[in-house]
């Protein structure tokens, strides 16, 4: 490391819609060769940042220099030659090229006659493999490789455009803890190689482990810019909410003897006609929440999207009180993949409240919306959850990340049904909004429902559950009391080491 500045963002402001400043007179300066973690609450103005360094936003105000020379930088191509990259929030890889397509897409060697040379684009991304220590199937296609190898291919699209400066916007949001610990290997491998890095992350424990210096942010301004060996957790989550952060609360009341959700026999198939549940039975009963931890891919989403009526089963049965669900039967769901199916894009946050809720009386006449109504429950549910900017009229898209999925759990909480199926509730959130969502969650649990939670978050499953099953192989291989037992016996079950 040098104390020469890759990147020199200074006095910057950016302004959306009459006066909503998302970064104001923002300082942020990275040395070369660092791995700098840029931090901050939902909405803090981490993602506009990185995007007005990278060319997609324009600044109302401010400079930037690169390397001790000053820019500007009118798009994402500018950035490029510049030795800049970035990693989206949300991927954005097409899913039916093969990874050596992805990766040189929009950046093709091309030979004689204008035609992609795909021999040599296929070497000088294997001499990338090579150099920093990755190996990955070029040949596989992008959408059936799990998320974890879909990250490294943006990564390597990056360094096939040879940037020396890589932004990741929340790269371990969508990770498993193996997935994390690869991913912070290939960025130690990267610093090593001299590159430089920028690194948005909620989870401060990753902060910690991997950064070298840490920027909060806290509504669009600096709150602190400290050397990583000299803070700690407290600290920052300090800076980034602003107050002391509370701990979260645990699971103390008690699950009822009445049996809500009853799972017998369950075998469901997934894309490639491959079973992926094998024949599984459990319950779940009023004020219990069942966790399931398991590596990704052994069957948890094939699992919570057959509960939640979005897969067809093979054979077996799921029951509500007593009968089995159709197409009809109302179960709240907040999904693992946000963007394919908790949201539309282009709706109101209103509308997108609606969504899965258009026949409930509160809402509509049979006939008519009652539109009134519906805009002051959203209203209701902005200030309750938090949700930024607390306007019901915005657009779902231009929220922040963790402000899109404060507005699915608000909708999918509030909904009248016996049984909650939960994935993930707290990817990308800032640690206060996961904290209220926690708390949101024990609270409809003590209210008698059903709930069902995923997570590859071990300590938010022991924190919130009754009970752990692991999922390997399409099995479940235990149900342990969530009092009873740690994170070790979780792995030890979650690889097949263990086995009941
Ligand atoms: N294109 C846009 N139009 C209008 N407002 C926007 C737009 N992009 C961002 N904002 C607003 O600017 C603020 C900062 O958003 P940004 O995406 O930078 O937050 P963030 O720190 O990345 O948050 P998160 O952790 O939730 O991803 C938010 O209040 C957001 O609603
Ligand atoms: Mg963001």
């Amino acid at each position: 490391m040098t104390d020469q500045f890759a990147v020199k963002m200074n006095d910057i402001t950016k302004t959306f819609g009459e006066d909503f400043k998302a970064n104001d007179s923002i300082d942020f300066n990275v040395k070369a060769g660092e791995i700098h973690a840029l931090v901050g609450e939902n909405g803090a103005g981490k993602s506009t940042l990185m995007n007005i360094l990278y060319g997609m936003y324009h600044p109302d105000e401010g400079a930037i220099s690169i390397n001790g020379n000053g820019v500007s930088i009118h798009s994402p191509a500018e950035a490029i030659k510049l030795g800049i990259g970035m990693v989206h929030q949300h991927f954005m890889l097409v899913s039916t090229l093969s990874v050596l397509e992805n990766i040189i897409l929009g950046d093709e060697v091309t030979g004689a006659f204008d035609t992609i040379d795909m021999k040599r684009c296929r070497q000088k991304v294997k001499q990338i493999l090579n150099s920093f220590d990755i190996s990955i199937d070029l040949e596989e296609i992008t959408g059936r490789l799990p998320v974890g190898i879909q990250q490294k291919i943006e990564i390597l699209k990056l360094l096939y455009r040879n940037a020396d400066i890589l932004i990741l916007d929340e790269p371990t949001a969508v990770l498993t803890p193996q997935e994390t610990d690869e991913l912070f290997k290939t960025l130690m491998e990267l610093k090593y190689e001299g590159k430089t890095i920028i690194l948005i992350t909620h989870k401060l424990g990753e902060v910690l482990a991997v950064s070298d210096t840490v920027t909060v942010l806290r509504k669009g301004k600096v709150t602190g810019v400290l050397e990583t060996s000299k803070t700690n957790k407290a600290e920052l989550a300090e800076l980034i909410i602003g107050e002391k952060l509370i701990q979260a609360d645990t699971k103390t009341s008690h699950p009822t003897k009445k049996i809500i959700l009853e799972v017998s026999g369950l075998t469901v198939k997934n894309e490639r006609s491959f079973r992926a549940v094998r024949d599984v039975s459990f319950v779940i009963s009023a004020g219990e929440i069942l966790g399931i931890a398991g590596v990704e891919g052994n069957g948890q989403t094939e699992l919570i999207e057959a509960i939640s009526g979005l897969r067809k089963i093979e054979s077996g049965s799921i029951k509500i009180n007593g009968n089995a669900i159709t197409g009809k039967t109302e179960i709240a769901h907040i999904p693992a993949n946000r963007h394919k199916h908790g949201m539309v894009a282009e709706y109101t946050l209103s509308e997108n409240i609606l969504l899965g809720r258009d026949n409930e009386k509160q809402f509509s006449t049979g006939m008519l919306l009652k539109k009134t109504a519906l805009d002051s429950f959203t209203s209701s549910l902005i200030t309750e959850y938090d949700i930024r900017p607390q306007d019901h009229n915005a657009l779902i898209a231009g929220l922040s990340g963790g402000n899109q999925q404060k507005l699915v759990a608000a909708r999918e909480m509030t909904k009248q049904t016996d049984v909650i199926v939960i994935s993930h509730p707290a990817r990308g959130l800032d640690i206060k909004a996961a904290n209220f969502v926690y708390k949101t969650i024990l609270e409809e649990s003590k209210k008698g429902k059903a709930i069902l939670l995923v997570s590859s978050d071990l300590g938010e499953l022991l924190k919130l559950s009754d009970h752990i099953a692991v999922m390997y192989n399409g099995k479940f291989t235990a149900i342990l009391d969530a009092k009873q037992t740690n994170k070790r016996e979780i792995g030890e079950y979650m690889l097949g080491v263990k086995d009941k």
